[in-house]
């Protein structure tokens, strides 16, 4: 036996050698294997209970319709919670998140990678990964336009299916993998239009279809239509996933980072597009982007997330013109400005806390340069600087505010 596997042999009947390699591993966030299979036992509990749920046939509708705070608003997010149970433990991804869609308005929703955006998205649609992610407390209030509001996590499947794609419909962030590359276009766009408006024949649904292509920009549109995916470019493609999303006049559009495989000329364009397009048949946007100059051209409410909660939300004059939570601030200067010279474009320090293991302060404090003492203490309240601009910092609470230098 070499000295080294002798060393080695000694090192591992050491108690105290043990003690402190457990402890190390605990704090690596190491989990045995007798510890994953206790976590997946208590999830599967959990998440079949929902699971049978949203699985139940002839539902009463009085079991999910709801009325909506303000019938002016398409969408209102309340106290929303969002969790994956997985087998290293619960991954709070949405946090308690309320806001509001109003009808004909842009909501952008901005925030770091990983912090939510598109699990909030995809609650809306029903469309989180199940049954290991679930909505698990809050509501989603639904304005049907016709006197009718639904509450979202309610509802079960075979009545969403009916406002997915029909009454909301998405925008994915990768079109080639939302487009089925052995279908020809038109036969893909004909599909969604046919699904939702069966009383149509064959030549309306194709001469909608058409109608869609032209207006989202193709010019040629008969000769795309008999064309595969793999055919187009990545702006053409996009372009058809926003024909696809549009073509059932949906009253809210959700758009996750619609762009970002965009070159910017492309990018433009599109946006431009949208912005006409929900002009045209008035419907609501929901924005999701980390690119702050998306957002301030196209959103007429921000609302900026950090690490499942939102940390600050208003108008987009209000977030643009006095950001107040130091995440939004430390946002803005890492943003690229004209007329302005810079060595270096800010970058915040520092990482999103696990999302397993929260802490119960605010989760920006480790990475904020302007915490004070009391932020050592419980997770900020909600603080309303106006009637739309919240954020949820104690620089700004009543009992704090002489503390600080602002
Ligand atoms: N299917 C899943 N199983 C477990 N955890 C998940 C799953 N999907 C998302 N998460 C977790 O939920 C959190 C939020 O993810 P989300 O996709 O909403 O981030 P995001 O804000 O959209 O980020 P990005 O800007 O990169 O798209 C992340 O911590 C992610 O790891
Ligand atoms: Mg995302």
């Amino acid at each position: 036996m070499s000295d080294i596997s002798k060393n080695n042999n000694s090192n591992i009947n050491n108690d105290k050698e043990q003690a402190k390699d457990k402890a190390l591993r605990k704090k690596a966030n190491y989990i045995s294997a007798k510890e994953t299979s206790s976590i997946s036992k208590r999830n599967k509990k959990i998440v079949d209970s929902f699971e049978a749920k949203r699985k139940r046939k002839n539902v009463q509708e009085s079991e999910y319709t709801t009325t909506m705070r303000d019938p002016n608003n398409v969408v209102e997010f309340d106290d929303l919670h969002t969790y994956f149970f997985t087998d290293i433990g619960t991954v709070k991804a949405v946090d308690g998140v309320s806001f509001d869609i109003p009808q004909g308005k842009t909501v952008g929703v901005v925030g770091e990678s990983g912090c939510g955006k598109s699990v909030t998205s995809l609650s809306l649609m029903q469309l989180v990964q199940r049954p290991q992610g679930q909505t698990v407390k809050g509501e989603i209030r639904f304005n049907d336009g016709g006197g009718k509001a639904y509450n979202i996590p309610d509802m079960p499947d075979d009545k969403m299916q009916k406002i997915r794609g029909n009454q909301i419909s998405m925008i994915f962030q990768e079109p080639m993998t939302s487009l089925n590359p052995v279908f020809r276009i038109g036969a893909q766009i004909n599909e969604v239009i046919e699904l939702h408006n069966p009383e149509m024949n064959k030549d309306a649904v194709r001469k909608r279809t058409l109608e869609m292509l032209e207006l989202v920009g193709i010019a040629n549109a008969e000769g795309v239509y008999n064309m595969f995916p793999h055919e187009l470019s990545g702006g053409m493609r996009q372009r058809v996933m926003i024909g696809m999303a549009l073509s059932c006049n949906p009253k809210l559009i959700i758009a996750d980072e619609p762009t970002t495989a965009l070159d910017v000329t492309i990018q433009a364009q599109i946006l431009d597009l949208l912005r006409n397009l929900k002009d045209k048949i008035n419907s609501s946007i929901m924005l999701i982007t980390h690119d702050l100059g998306v957002i301030a051209e196209m959103a007429d409410y921000v609302v900026v997330m950090y690490a499942g909660r939102i940390v600050e939300k208003g108008t987009a004059h209000e977030i643009f013109h006095s950001p107040s939570h130091p995440y939004t601030v430390g946002l803005m200067e890492s943003k690229p400005a004209i007329n302005k010279r810079v060595e270096r474009l800010y970058s915040i320090p520092g990482k999103v806390p696990n999302p397993i293991n929260m802490p119960n302060y605010c989760y920006f404090r480790d990475r904020c340069n302007r915490a004070f003492d009391k932020c050592a203490g419980e997770y900020p309240p909600e603080i309303y600087l106006s009637d739309t601009h919240m954020v949820t910092c104690y620089r700004y609470a009543e009992d704090t505010k002489g503390e600080v230098d602002k």
